[in-house]
Parts: structure tokens; sequence; C-alpha cells
């Protein structure tokens, strides 16, 4: 089974989600930026209350804190991995390859999880996180279109990528990521 995978995809695709589910069935490392950078911020540190600034106009915090945040987690770790929401540009893609070369883990596959612009608004207009609402949303979307998406072409030509679609209830579109790993 492959251990070493990304879950990509625009904010509110059902990344968190999935990998959530993911992690917990096949016992691998859910490795979150968002979630580890809200920590960051809830833990009131002087790196936290940067981040918090960038996150709530919902743009990119810087690349270096991004990795210094992953590197200490993927160093050691053995038992497999599930990258969600890093990379997110193509700086970042390129730094976790060497990364990767170092400690000898590459990359496995890549879960493109698509969905059109309408649902994800409403998925994330209904959950109500401090970087959910109507004008934020709209950055983090052209942020993603802007800084992310050229990842799909990258992966596609390394002949990772697997394209899932995400409107569908949960444990549908979590079929269809079982389905794509062969698991
Ligand atoms: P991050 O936390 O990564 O947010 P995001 O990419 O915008 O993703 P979301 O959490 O909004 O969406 P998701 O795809 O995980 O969907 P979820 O499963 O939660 O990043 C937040 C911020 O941190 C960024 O804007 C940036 O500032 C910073 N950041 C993070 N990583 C960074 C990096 N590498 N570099 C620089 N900055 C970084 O689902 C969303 C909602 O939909 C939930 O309510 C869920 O219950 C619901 N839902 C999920 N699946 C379904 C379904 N199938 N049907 C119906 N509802 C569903």
């Amino acid at each position: 089974m492959k251990k070493k995978l990304l879950f990509l995809g625009p904010p509110g695709a059902g990344k968190g989600t999935q990998a959530t589910l993911f992690c917990k069935k096949y016992g691998l490392n859910h490795l979150s930026t968002g979630d580890l950078l809200r920590d960051e911020v809830s833990s009131g540190s002087v790196l936290g209350l940067k981040a918090a600034e960038v996150m709530n106009r919902g743009e990119l915090v810087s690349d270096e804190l991004v990795l210094s945040i992953v590197e200490g987690r993927l160093v050691n770790e053995n038992d497999g991995w599930l990258l969600d929401g890093f990379p997110r540009n193509v700086n970042q893609a390129h730094s976790l390859k060497i990364l990767l070369e170092k400690i000898n883990q590459p990359l496995e596959a890549v879960i493109l999880i698509k969905i059109a612009d309408d649902y994800l608004i409403e998925r994330l207009l209904g959950r109500g996180r401090k970087d959910d609402n109507e004008e934020v949303i709209s950055n983090r979307l052209k942020i993603y279109r802007e800084k992310t998406s050229p990842l799909i072409d990258l992966y596609a030509n390394q002949g990772i990528l697997k394209q899932i679609e995400g409107n569908a209830d949960i444990d549908v579109v979590f079929s269809s990521i079982e389905k794509a790993l062969g698991t």
C-alpha cells in the first residue's frame, strides 16, 4: 500500500475530512499545515500572532515557517504520512522534493479532490471558521488558482496524480480515494 501521500485541492474540497478518515483507517501520520498553524496561533506565540494576520486574510504564510513546521515532523517518520495543505506553491513543492530525497522517502501518490467553486463556498460558509467569510474565501480561491493549481501539472507530469470527484457524500469520496490508491 502507498504510504507517502499528498491530498491536493481547493479550500473546502474535503482534504482535511478525507485525510483524517484515511489516516485513522490506515495508520498514517496526518500532517495538516493549516491545523499545525492554527495550533501555533492558539499557543499565542509571536510566530502564531504573525501567522494569524496572514491566515485571516486568506493569504499564504511564509514558505520558511511552513517548511520548518513540516521538516521537523517528517524526519524520523517511518510509518507513512499524508500531507494536507502542503505544498501550496511551486517553491514549497521544490523544497519538499529536496527534503524527501534527503530522508529517502519519495512521494508515492497525489490525490487531487476536484469540486466546483459554488459547492466550496456553500460548504465553507456553513462551517464558519475564522477565515470562512465571503471575502476571505474568495481570496483563498484566487490564491489556490494562482499559486497552488500549477502543482496539478507538476505531479501529473511525474505520473503520480490521481483525480477524484469531491462533490459527493463523504463516504463516496472516501471510497473513490481508496480505489484510486488501490487499497
Ligand atoms: P488550510 O487549513 O489548509 O485550509 P484550506 O486549504 O483553505 O482548506 P480547508 O480546511 O478550508 O478545506 P479542506 O479541503 O481541508 O476541507 P474540509 O475537509 O475542512 O489553510 C488555512 C490557512 O493556513 C491558509 O489560508 C494559509 O493562510 C495557511 N496555510 C496552510 N498551509 C499553508 C502552506 N503550506 N503554506 C502557506 N500557508 C499555509 O471541509 C470543509 C467543510 O466541508 C467542512 O465543514 C466539512 O465538514 C465539509 N465537507 C467535507 N467533505 C464534504 C462532503 N463530501 N460533503 C459535504 N460537506 C463536506
